[in-house]
């Protein structure tokens, strides 16, 4: 067993109706966790203490609890954080106990709950993009890893060992019709994690990028979204039906960030698709 501690950020789950709280945000239908849960659920059966952050405390609570019906043993601590306040990002990290070694998994992002659009949907012909949306998608994933890090480095400088895993998207890597402002969210993002991964090697800092496609973590159960992702396909020639998206789990997300945790290599990025989702690496 591994003898580390790990903060995730990003922790959560959609639910389609209310279900009972004590109930398994992994296995009940209906609930979907999200790739910060599934990731802190490996770890913690890797054996990491788990530290788990959001906004949403009672979220973070649920998914808790689920992991330790799941791996009774381990030691999963809830920290509710609004990442783009870099007050409550110090006050997370001096929260942790001074060993094991930390390492860091940033999940937090792009959510219905983060963003005020109609339906969770996020990608809008031209015309309809709102003039807000461009810099809110920056702001969200680029600004809180910043902070994350300046906040984290005085620690991760001292460790033996330290890694940061940042779980970007393939839309920062190849851009699509439609995503104006998600493209140029997740691209700037990509480009940050580039910069960091050279800055902060010669410290001993190993950054890694895993950078998904299409996961079911409920964002495209909205008709609106579910609607553009057929569009925007059609443009690759990809024909998908109503509904018919093809989803990677998020399972298969955190297997990659926990490929980039534990190897002796430094992996530097994993890109992975759903099985089926137009494979392009690059427009
Ligand atoms: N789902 C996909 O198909 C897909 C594919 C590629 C990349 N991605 C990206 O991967 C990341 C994770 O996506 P996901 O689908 O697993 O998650 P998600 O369901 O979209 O949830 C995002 C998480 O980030 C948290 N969050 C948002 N703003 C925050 C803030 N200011 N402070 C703290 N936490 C915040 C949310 O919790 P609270 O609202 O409780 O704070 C939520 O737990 C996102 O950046 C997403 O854009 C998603």
């Amino acid at each position: 067993m591994i003898n580390r501690q790990l903060v995730v950020t990003g922790v959560g789950y959609k639910e389609a109706k209310p279900t009972d709280a004590d109930s398994s945000v992994f296995t009940t239908p209906g609930i979907k966790p999200n790739m910060g849960a599934c990731v802190a659920q490996h770890a913690a059966i890797a054996g990491y203490q788990v530290t788990i952050a959001a906004r949403t405390s009672e979220k973070l609570e649920r998914v808790r609890r689920s992991i330790l019906q799941r791996v009774p043993q381990a030691i999963v601590r809830c920290h509710p954080t609004d990442v783009l306040d870099p007050t409550r990002v110090e006050s997370l990290l001096q929260s942790l106990p001074t060993e094991p070694e930390l390492d860091l998994v940033q999940c937090a992002g792009a959510s219905a709950g983060s963003f005020e659009v109609q339906d969770g949907n996020f990608f809008f012909p031209i015309e309809e993009t709102p003039l807000h949306m461009p810099t809110l998608e920056f702001e969200t994933v680029v600004k809180s890893l910043l902070i994350l890090v300046q906040k984290a480095l005085p620690q991760l400088k001292k460790q033996r060992r330290s890694r940061l895993v940042v779980v970007t998207s393939m839309s920062g890597m190849r851009a699509f019709p439609m995503g104006f402002s998600h493209c140029a969210g997740k691209g700037g993002l990509h480009e940050a994690v580039r910069s960091l991964a050279l800055e902060l090697n010669p410290m001993g800092i190993r950054v890694c990028e895993v950078a998904p496609g299409i996961v079911n973590t409920g964002l495209y159960d909205s008709p609106a979204v579910d609607s553009m992702v057929r569009r925007i396909s059609e443009r690759f020639d990809y024909h998908y039906s109503p509904g018919g998206i093809p989803e990677m789990t998020p399972d298969a997300v955190a297997d990659a960030v926990m490929l980039c945790l534990l190897s002796d290599a430094h992996v530097l990025s994993i890109s992975l698709v759903s099985d089926g989702q137009f494979p392009h690496q690059s427009s």
